[in-house]
């Protein structure tokens, strides 16, 4: 059966990852959170204190770029694969909004995407994947079968990453939560070194007023109509 590669991007919290590893699991291919990539990054730069009052130090951070080794790998009791940094299961801090607060600027870093870009692009060299992120079908895989973009209003996935949060048991405020959607928004699409656009070709779907279960359906036959021609 023809494999192909399916490309999702679109800003922070319109669902990419949901409907991602859904595809993922009905097709049987690799799923690849390239933003748990960016996060585990930024936390690396926290953790080495190159994020400090001042701001980030990109110098330093692009300087320690070769001690960085990432990998994701299967846990036990998790139904999904985990975001390990130098060996270390760091799933769950590069999830809070701390590190959500910090990680634009460094996903802004030319260095940082070219390092990111090449482990991405071996991960899905043998196609069979679903990547989501904010330059998989521009940057990443301009040439992918299946692009997707998806949207929905700032204030929408603000809700559902509050919700996300509060379940994990983050105390966090909504406002604090609606700053860092629009923040990371306006940073993401400005940036210099690919930012967040739609991909030539891509198909645009604005889940705002949309269930999971028809937006599943609605990208899952176009995916089978690449396949099965
Ligand atoms: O998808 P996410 O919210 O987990 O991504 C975290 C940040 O990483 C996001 O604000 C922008 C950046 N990112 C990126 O620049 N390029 C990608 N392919 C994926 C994420």
């Amino acid at each position: 059966m023809k494999r192909i590669t399916i490309a999702i991007d679109g800003f922070s919290s319109t669902g990419k990852s949901t409907i991602a590893k859904q595809l993922a699991k009905e097709l049987e291919y690799i799923y690849v959170d390239s933003g748990a990539m960016y996060r585990a990054v930024a936390y690396y730069a926290m953790q080495q204190g190159f994020i400090g009052p001042n701001g980030l130090d990109a110098a330093a951070l692009v300087a320690a770029l070769d001690g960085i080794s990432l990998s994701f790998q299967w846990v036990p009791g998790s139904e999904d694969a985990a975001m390990f940094l130098n060996g270390e299961n760091i799933e769950a801090p590069i999830r809070t909004l701390a590190v959500s607060q910090q990680v634009s600027p460094v996903a802004a870093i030319a260095e940082v995407r070219e390092k990111l870009v090449a482990i991405q692009q071996q991960m899905g060299a043998q196609k069979g994947v679903v990547m989501d992120g904010r330059d998989i079908g521009t940057v990443v895989f301009p040439e992918a079968e299946l692009k997707l973009y998806l949207t929905a209003s700032a204030d929408t996935r603000a809700h559902r990453r509050y919700k996300e949060l509060l379940d994990k048991g983050e105390k966090v405020s909504f406002e604090a939560v609606l700053k860092n959607v629009q923040d990371r928004d306006y940073i993401d699409s400005h940036r210099e070194t690919s930012p967040l656009k739609k991909a030539d070709g891509a198909i645009e779907i604005d889940n705002s007023d949309m269930g999971l279960k028809e937006q599943f359906e609605r990208i899952l036959s176009h995916a089978h109509s690449l396949i099965h021609p």
